[in-house]
């Protein structure tokens, strides 16, 4: 399989051995092309090229896909896997900074996925660690490995991941696997629709962000307007667990309901995309839809994860 790699695949595999995952941000538009290239290759790869290496997965935050398809990619791959998915039983809970957790996690394993409520953790388990660190989500940051897989469902359903129309709808303030994903399609020249309540707008910063890629987008809070031109609708959870007040939750809860009458509208290949979990959001009538793309979604996780262990353990097969 090597040697048909090409030499952008190549290159980039070099740049990623002992790197980090932190944002979408490190990536140009065409290491993002690149890696999408390599993510596909790995489809095959069921050989146990990481037998023998150890992922530490550090989790101070709830996850179900995250985890578990990390912990399946390093498995499926060979490898094994330590960590904690309830940071109450680490001794975090005992007061322990997340640079001496890492330092020692680090002599115990290969390399570190840590999901945390604090923006910029991420960052600061990297700069603890001498080995590579993916972040799993920072607060209401950046989600890198869930745009990939984004990426790479949205790609594989609509055979590109440019000169698209995208509707993001839901809690864009406080959703990070909105927040990078954002991002990487403004980078990567797709048009942006973002449609929320006035409460859960993009914030300044990621506004800013956006322009600064030169991102085309509009904003509305009326979902129905917008779903017959999109290609791609992104629905998100609202994150009640962000919320300071319950009461500012209770007051936006179910205020986008996709269900098959939203979608009916909806150009023939418009897919429907989720990170999950989903609560109210996405009605379980809209699971047999040819729309629907979040399970397959959630489950391309795995060939993602296991392309980037591989690649920032630099065993390519
Ligand atoms: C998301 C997350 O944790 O940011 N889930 C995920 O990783 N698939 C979205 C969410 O929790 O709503």
């Amino acid at each position: 399989m090597t040697e048909t790699w090409t030499d952008a695949e190549r290159e980039l595999a070099n740049r990623m051995r002992g790197a980090d995952i932190i944002s979408v941000r490190q990536f140009t538009a065409p290491d993002l092309g690149t890696l999408l290239q390599i993510v596909e290759r790995f489809e095959t790869v069921t050989s146990p090229v990481l037998q023998g290496k150890v992922l530490g997965a550090l989790f101070f935050e709830p996850s179900t896909r995250t985890r578990l398809s990390f912990e399946s990619a390093m498995v499926r791959l060979g490898g094994g896997c330590i960590g904690f998915a309830d940071a109450g039983i680490s001794s975090a809970a005992k007061g322990e900074s997340l640079p001496d957790t890492i330092r020692i996690v680090e002599s115990y394993c290969d390399i570190i996925v840590i999901r945390h409520p604090r923006e910029g953790a991420g960052r600061a388990a990297a700069d603890a660690a001498e080995k590579p660190v993916i972040n799993g989500g920072d607060g209401s940051n950046q989600h890198p490995t869930q745009t990939l897989l984004d990426l790479y469902t949205i790609r594989r359903r609509m055979g590109t991941v440019a000169g698209l129309r995208v509707g993001f709808v839901g809690d864009l303030k406080y959703g990070r696997a909105a927040h990078s994903l954002i991002e990487a399609l403004a980078m990567l020249g797709n048009e942006l629709v973002l449609v929320s309540p006035e409460s859960l707008r993009l914030p300044p910063r990621q506004r800013e962000d956006l322009d600064a890629l030169g991102g085309v987008w509009s904003e509305t809070p009326d979902l129905a307007s917008v779903v017959p031109g999109l290609d791609v609708l992104y629905v998100t959870r609202i994150q009640r667990e962000r919320f300071g007040d319950p009461l500012d939750y209770e007051r936006v809860k179910d205020v986008y309901q996709v269900d098959e009458a939203t979608i009916a509208p909806s150009r023939d290949g418009l897919i429907v995309m989720h990170p999950l979990p989903r609560v109210l959001e996405i009605h379980p009538s809209v699971d047999a839809s040819p729309k629907a793309a979040y399970f397959e979604q959630a489950a391309n996780g795995v060939t993602v994860r296991k392309t980037l262990l591989s690649l920032l353990l630099g065993v390519t097969p």
